[in-house]
């Protein structure tokens, strides 16, 4: 059991492979954070520090200040004067908040929550009850899920109301952590459509500082991943503390250093425009956030997401190999034509790609982005024999098949939004602004769900698709739904992302064998929440190679490669374009984004060769450790990883050059620090022999005035 509870000291300590996180119960009735780091043998006690202006609680023996403490859950109104996770609004209309501990439970396994994504895999949890007996009767539960093995926690809370009175929760974070200090930085990814997974870092400042979404999806804007570390750490050296949020809507991550020079972390649902009424015998759920801690730096913070995200997030689907695909839109956009589709089918075959994907433009009234969303049954038009007929064409060709949908929205255009004007999210009276002539479908109204589950069923039901690309291209404004009455407004945005996963999951039931993509205008849902349903996601709409090795760097910060979706779009006839755009889709889940009947020839010829060299070492970018040796931001279009297995018997190494001006004539040495001393290896791509220890002290390559991967393949002989 990786949770102890030391009944002399009221302790709890949660102990994973290598990290420790301990909890006081204090004075009776405070939980407080006492630590989180490496394992050590002693583990710091509690010790009041209470200063002038410090509200306490005169106690037995002493006084408790919420202000001067580390605690594991801080409340609003109550004397923490720092940023507070639980706000919730009594009958009497003030929101000042309190809770004390009452008992708990430590629990083989973890405590499901419910319509949520949560992490699954060999865990134990510690379940802390607190009470407000005194106030709206409540019951608050902090839970604390340990994957030991992986060095995560997890983190969320429940609260029940127990009172005879409604109450209404005004902010709910999943996560808080005290550390001590301020010399921290603090790693975030940012971006915008088309220029997703941008990183930061900068120092940690007095004050708060936060990313956040208030656009109803993660977005592209920030994502809800985190990273705090020494201001000294590097890839290879360093603490660092990781967290991320396992959800897909508004969300705030702050993080606020404090006069006290102590820094606070917070993860949750935005609260802004959040409220959620809670009758009696109700409870409510957080989103559940994970966090890490490793003193080996920010590779190893890395691959310790990667592995818990594809072991314990993903579906098991996702640890297979993934189709290697021809997607429709780059090529025809709009114009979906059945017999260039049956075409390119036939072709992909010949080139030995697995699957046509028929992207945007297949549905309703959908001839442009103008109409038809809603409307989820194929073009007569397009399909005169029905989407069931063109599809079985399809795989008489030899390939798979998978088909574009974006269910969350409506075009007003569409006989949808004619029938049901009201299911749209808006404000009553109030023009609701468009953004690609869409609408938001109120997700959170379970007639729209039904309808939703229904037009599908009856449209793909007895289509026999392998492969879902569930796209969604704006964001949620004028938040009102028609479903809720007006007290509940406050709770359309959440709802909404409730509906999204409950159709989600309605499909991975419904259709148990298809592969699913997400997408949001690209790379604008790149989200933990997004992963659980999903087996990849469409990194970013642009797919120009020099742009992919910034965002695909920037991805692998916080996500595995067997999350992103990379395509190699036209390469016009120039092969060596061709050669360098399969080098770089070949960091994550690859396919092809083109149009194969009027390709060049040459470059055509090449995609054969592409895919059996992919499929050769694909297991290991999808399953493998990632070590980062150049960070493309900081050298220009030079980046260089290698993933290997654990007993580095196998490394596939990439250093991708992308013909800058001042970047030519320049040589690197990159250490191959995991590979066996011992071992002779042997580049499968060349068949050059290598000793281990000439890896490890490292390869050189030079660079000259045109771009290229050089990708490297070792095996142990
Ligand atoms: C946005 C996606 O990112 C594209 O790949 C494509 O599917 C279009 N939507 C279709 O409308």
């Amino acid at each position: 059991m990786s949770i102890r509870y030391n009944e002399e000291k009221r302790t709890f300590t949660l102990e994973t492979a290598h990290t420790a996180y301990v909890i006081g119960i204090v004075h009776e009735k405070y939980p407080v954070h006492l630590y989180y780091g490496k394992k050590r043998r002693e583990y710091p006690e509690y010790r009041a520090q209470l200063k002038s202006f410090q509200p306490y609680d005169p106690v037995e023996g002493g006084v408790f200040s919420y202000d001067a403490a580390f605690v594991e859950c801080p409340f609003f109104g109550s004397g923490d004067f720092r940023c507070t996770a639980l706000r919730i609004k009594n009958s009497d209309g003030n929101s000042v908040t309190n809770f004390f501990f009452e008992g708990y439970r430590i629990i083989k396994g973890r405590v499901d929550i419910p319509g949520l994504p949560f992490a699954e895999g060999d865990c134990d949890t510690l379940e802390l009850t607190l009470v407000d007996t005194e106030v709206t009767g409540c019951v608050l539960r902090l839970y604390y899920t340990v994957f030991a093995d992986h060095d995560v926690i997890t983190r969320y809370a429940s609260v029940t109301n127990k009172g005879a009175k409604k109450v209404e929760i005004e902010k709910m974070m999943s996560l808080t952590v005290d550390l001590p200090g301020r010399e921290w930085d603090l790693i975030t990814i940012h971006g915008a459509y088309a220029w997703e997974h941008m990183v930061s870092r900068t120092p940690v400042m007095f004050g708060n500082q936060s990313v956040f979404s208030r656009r109803g999806a993660s977005s592209h804007n920030f994502n809800p991943f985190a990273a705090l570390c020494s201001r000294r750490a590097t890839e290879e050296r360093g603490e660092v503390y990781a967290f991320n949020l396992a959800y897909s809507g508004n969300f705030l991550t702050e993080v606020e250093q404090s006069h006290m020079e102590e820094t606070r972390v917070q993860l949750g649902i935005g609260s802004e425009n959040f409220s959620w009424e809670l009758r009696r015998g109700e409870t409510f759920f957080s989103p559940e956030a994970i966090m890490t801690y490793t003193s080996r730096g920010i590779g190893q913070m890395s691959r310790n997401f990667h592995r818990f995200v594809r072991e314990c997030v993903m579906p098991k689907k996702a640890a297979a190999p993934r189709p290697v695909v021809l997607n429709s839109w780059e090529a025809c956009y709009f114009d979906i034509d059945e017999d260039v589709l049956v075409k390119f089918a036939a072709e992909a075959k010949k080139c030995g790609i697995d699957m046509l994907v028929m992207d945007d433009g297949w549905f309703g009234k959908r001839v442009n982005d103008r109409a038809g969303l809603g409307d989820w049954w194929e073009n007569p038009d397009r399909f005169p024999k029905g989407l069931k007929h063109f599809v079985e064409r399809v795989k008489k060709e030899g390939v798979k098949f998978g088909i574009w949908i974006e269910p969350e929205m409506v075009n007003p255009d569409s006989d949808l939004y004619r029938a049901h004007p009201e299911w749209a999210l808006a404000v009553p009276g109030r023009e609701t602004g468009q953004s690609r002539n869409q609408l938001v479908l109120d997700m959170g109204n379970p007639l729209v769900i039904d309808y939703l589950k229904e037009s599908f069923e009856k449209t793909l039901g007895d289509v026999p698709f392998d492969y879902i690309k569930w796209d969604s291209n704006r964001h949620l404004s004028n938040v009102a739904s028609s479903a809720l009455p007006s007290n509940r407004q406050g709770e359309a945005a959440h709802r909404h992302m409730l509906g999204v996963y409950e159709l989600m999951a309605w499909f991975r039931t419904r259709f148990p064998d298809m592969v699913l993509e997400t997408c949001s205008g690209g790379g604008g849902r790149y989200d933990l929440g997004m992963m659980k349903y999903g087996d990849l996601i469409w990194t970013s709409d642009v797919t120009n190679p020099e742009c992919r090795t910034l965002m695909q760097y920037g991805a692998s910060i916080a996500y595995p490669a067997a999350t992103m979706s990379c395509h190699v779009s036209n390469p016009g006839a120039d092969t060596k374009e061709m050669a360098f755009r399969f080098g770089v889709a070949t960091q994550g889940m690859f396919g092809y984004e083109m149009h194969i009947l009027n390709a060049d020839s040459a470059v055509k010829a090449m995609i054969p060769a592409q895919i059996a060299e992919y499929r050769e070492y694909e297991d290991l970018m999808r399953e493998g450790e990632l070590y980062r040796l150049i960070n493309p931001k900081k050298n220009g279009d030079v980046s260089a990883f290698y993933y290997t297995n654990a007993d580095a018997g196998r490394i596939v190494f990439s250093f991708i050059y992308g013909g800058v001006a001042d970047g030519a004539g320049k040589t690197y040495k990159l250490k191959i620090s995991r590979a066996d001393p011992e071992a002779t290896y042997v580049d499968r791509l060349t068949g050059i022999e290598y000793d281990g220890a000439a890896l490890r002290s490292g390869i050189e390559i030079k660079t000259g005035t045109e771009k290229f991967v050089d990708r490297r393949y070792f095996v142990k002989k």
